[in-house]
């Protein structure tokens, strides 16, 4: 009995991990924009653990965002080259990603140039996946 609640549970558990809906997308994106304020909010204020704290969850959370799952799982070759959206969103998590760490790193050697330069490159890339996607 107990093990047949347990199968249960672990089954929607696993069904629910593998959905990523438009609403977790929208959570996402909040979370996102609330970690580049808090990155910004560590260069005026030079303030190293507000900057780490920012890029790791800017990391975190760039990695969950997904496209819907309708376009991951298409399977006609030319619809997925004609909207080629999945791997440029892949493309552009890959780089926001990169340029976290990189943030993470250079403001921790004092390279504040860099720093801000990795994040003008992260709201570049923000900014490109919302002109060209702007409807998921
Ligand atoms: C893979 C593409 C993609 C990337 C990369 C992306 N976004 Fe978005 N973002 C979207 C889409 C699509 C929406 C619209 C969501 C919706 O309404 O379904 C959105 C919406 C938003 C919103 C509005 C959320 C709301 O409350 O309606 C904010 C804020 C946001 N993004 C911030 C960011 C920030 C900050 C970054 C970069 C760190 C970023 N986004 C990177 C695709 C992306």
């Amino acid at each position: 009995m107990s093990r047949i609640v347990t199968m249960t549970l672990l089954t929607s558990t696993l069904l629910l991990a593998s959905a990523y809906t438009k609403a977790d997308r929208i959570h996402d994106m909040q979370t996102m924009a609330e970690a580049m304020g808090k990155i910004q909010m560590g260069f005026f204020y030079n303030n190293n653990d507000l900057v780490q704290e920012g890029s790791l969850t800017l990391s975190d959370t760039i990695r969950r965002v997904k496209p819907p799952l309708e376009e991951e799982e298409e399977k006609d070759p030319m619809t997925r080259f004609m909207n080629n959206k999945v791997r440029m969103s892949e493309k552009i998590v890959k780089k926001i990603d990169n340029k976290a760490a990189m943030i993470i790193q250079r403001f921790n050697e004092g390279d504040t140039h860099q720093a801000l330069q990795s994040f003008s490159k992260i709201t570049e890339q923000c900014m490109k996946c919302h002109t060209q996607l702007r409807d998921w």
